[in-house]
């Protein structure tokens, strides 16, 4: 079998369209621009490319983009300052801290001071519990941005088997939980998991969130399975540098039904689930 490509980059740029559509139809009867507020705390080279990233997407949406950069020993302090600040701003709907922060910060306390209701990221407490007990939330972007390709693919998910590779409290986790909602039979499975070739080769669904360079090869992959590679790892090989997924992309590419590529997979999905994040928040704060 040769498996059907999942073209994130196009189905980024349709959710995409959909947002500034809305966004547009939001200034115009209501005289409302939502407003993005991204916090970059020091100079982590891949954090930098991110925000630049998202702060470029989030105008052209129409939204407004506050970007926040601070020193890398900005205090503790001063970031929940900040974080104040925006939380009682009317003009920001949405704040997005951008992980991993300076080992000095607290990174839950930081991530939990966020005003829940502007947590687009939907890493604060109370939307991990909501999500987790299947209540309206703020849902992390790609995981959303995976279930959405997903449901694309297949239309429902009911009864699938699906493991997700990897524990993070980013990906892992909620992305196991929306699979869960959706009703598939979710495995998580991480570095202790004994047997992890035979665990994958019998999922339908295969998310692989580890950040290991082709760590999961072809024949691990049942044959017909959706395999979608949340990994985004850079490698130098024949003397360039190469950006490669979780997944060894050719040889799964041989036994999957449908695979998501890297780049061009889940990558634009994350940043078009992030604006429309917080087109929601904005709709929600407005009544
Ligand atoms: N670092 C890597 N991925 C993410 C993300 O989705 N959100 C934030 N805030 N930081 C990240």
């Amino acid at each position: 079998m040769v498996a059907q490509v999942i073209d994130g980059k196009a189905f980024a740029a349709k959710v995409r369209a959909q947002v500034a559509d809305q966004v547009a139809k939001l200034k115009e009867e209501n005289g409302i621009t939502p407003g993005l507020a991204v916090v970059l705390v020091g100079e982590d080279p891949a954090s930098q490319v991110y925000v630049r990233s998202k702060g470029k997407m989030t105008v052209e949406v129409g939204m407004n983009s506050y970007e926040h950069k601070l020193d890398a020993d900005t205090s503790e302090a001063d970031l929940l300052a900040l974080i104040e600040k925006l939380n009682n701003d009317p003009a920001v709907h949405g704040i997005l801290v951008q992980l991993p922060l300076p080992k000095h910060l607290n990174e839950d306390l930081v991530i939990n001071s966020i005003d829940p209701a502007k947590d687009v990221d939907g890493f604060h407490i109370s939307n991990v519990g909501l999500l987790g007990t299947g209540q309206k939330s703020m849902v992390p972007c790609t995981p959303l941005g995976c279930l959405m390709m997903l449901r694309d693919h297949h239309g429902s998910l009911s009864g699938m088997d699906a493991v997700v590779i990897g524990r993070s409290n980013i990906v892992g986790k909620p992305m196991a939980q929306l699979l869960l909602g959706d009703s598939c039979t979710v495995t998580i499975a991480h570095s202790r998991t004994k047997d992890l070739p035979d665990v994958v080769r019998r999922a339908d669904i295969v998310v692989a969130a580890v950040g290991r360079p082709e760590m999961v090869p072809g024949d691990w992959i049942k044959e017909g399975a959706t395999v979608i590679d949340v990994g985004i790892n850079r490698i130098e090989r024949d003397g360039k540098t190469k950006l490669v997924g979780d997944v060894d992309y050719a040889s799964a590419a041989e036994r999957a039904g449908a695979i998501t590529p890297v780049p061009g997979g889940v990558g634009p999905m994350t940043i078009a689930c992030l604006l429309a994040n917080t087109l929601t928040a904005c709709c929600r704060s407005n009544g």
